[in-house]
């Protein structure tokens, strides 16, 4: 069966219903997905923070019309103009608040990081139990994706607004932590050299809190060829200027970083814009690396293009060990606030590699 044909076979929405007194809470992907006002959940490349009993998903707001900008006609980097990040609440996975734009777009100052023309993307909000602040980082760029920057925000509540506080490109004049002398030779190749003084280049990006509270930002570096991993502040506002080069010229993008016995996960996609890949999978005993990548982790028919899908987060279910779901943005490339979302859930093999399989609907875990 083609991939194709597999989603138009997959009509159903995230379903809750009673059967027989049990509560049976299904989730489908592909279709549209309402909120509980019954308008379709608009939170892209998203993230999902557990936060005193509520799950609250942060994603980017996508309205409008979808244009291919001329500056990005040759890699068909269709867009529209930012919206913001959105927010939606739930207590059960299923049925979604919308709690409104938590970081809106500014469509007063075309100079601004967060003006409409630029691209806000790939939003994350962690909370920070010292000093009681949400925290969300985000992929802020120009329309052509050359400003390759990350932004900050921070809000004393989960549901904003948040107050934005400015962008930069991660560990300007700090070296990675697993260097080599040949790294640092200056050719023009060399985008970390170059960029050892005045930062790295940051796009897709994800936020990670370890059990010990310590935050860590991936972002796809050295123009999307090379991930970094780099330490947060311990208010998670800044980097601390330790980080590691991890998966050198794989050309990985929308990493989602999770831990499972003590080991450190990550899944990830291969760079063709809007159009899906085949994802990759990988596996670490320290953050830091050395990371070991492993096979793609979905199987079946349609997963050398991740059944259509794009890696934006993987949710560790709360109260249920051993339980974590994959979230995918599955793009409408010329139509994008009509991108669907599929979230799987995520098997282990004995070996520990883990395993997505295609499921026209399953049910979350009581
Ligand atoms: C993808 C990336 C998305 C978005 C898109 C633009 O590769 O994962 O977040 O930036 O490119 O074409």
């Amino acid at each position: 069966m083609k991939p194709t044909s597999l989603f138009s076979l997959a009509f159903f929405s995230l379903l809750a219903s009673s059967v027989f007194g049990t509560d049976v809470r299904s989730v489908e992907s592909g279709t549209v997905w309402k909120d509980t006002d019954g308008n379709a959940i608009n939170a892209h490349g998203g993230g999902i923070l557990y936060h005193e009993g509520v799950y609250y998903w942060y994603g980017e707001l996508k309205i409008g019309q979808t244009y291919l900008p001329l500056v990005n006609k040759k890699w068909g980097g269709t867009r529209v103009l930012a919206g913001g990040v959105s927010c939606y609440s739930s207590t059960d996975l299923v049925n979604w608040k919308n709690e409104g734009v938590v970081l809106p777009a500014n469509p007063e100052d075309p100079d601004h990081d967060l003006a409409c023309e630029n691209v806000i993307e790939r939003p994350k909000v962690i909370y920070n139990a010292r000093t009681g602040k949400f925290v969300m980082w985000l992929h802020q760029d120009s329309p052509n994706y050359q400003a390759a920057r990350s932004g900050v925000a921070v809000s004393d509540t989960p549901t904003g607004r948040f107050k934005y506080l400015g962008s930069f490109r991660p560990n300007a004049g700090a070296k990675p932590i697993n260097v080599t002398s040949e790294d640092l030779v200056p050719t023009p190749a060399n985008l970390l050299a170059r960029d050892l003084a005045g930062g790295q280049m940051s796009r897709d990006m994800t936020l990670f809190v370890d059990d010990d509270g310590t935050a860590y930002q991936f972002y796809s570096s050295e123009n999307n060829q090379t991930m970094h991993v780099s330490q947060l502040s311990d208010d998670y506002l800044r980097p601390v200027g330790k980080y590691a080069r991890i998966f050198v010229g794989r050309a990985m993008e929308a990493p989602a970083v999770f831990k499972r016995g003590g080991k450190y996960y990550l899944i990830a996609s291969g760079c063709t814009g809007w159009d899906p890949n085949a994802a990759r999978s990988a596996v670490a005993d320290s953050i830091f690396g050395p990371w070991q990548e492993l096979e793609n982790p979905c199987v079946g028919e349609g997963a050398d293009i991740t059944f259509g899908g794009q890696s934006t987060y993987v949710l560790p279910v709360a109260g249920k060990p051993d339980s974590f779901i994959a979230m995918f943005d599955l793009w409408e490339k010329w139509n994008l606030p009509d991108s669907r979302y599929m979230w799987l859930p995520i098997e282990f093999s004995a070996s520990g590699q883990p395993i997505i399989r295609w499921k026209e609907r399953w049910n979350l875990p009581n």
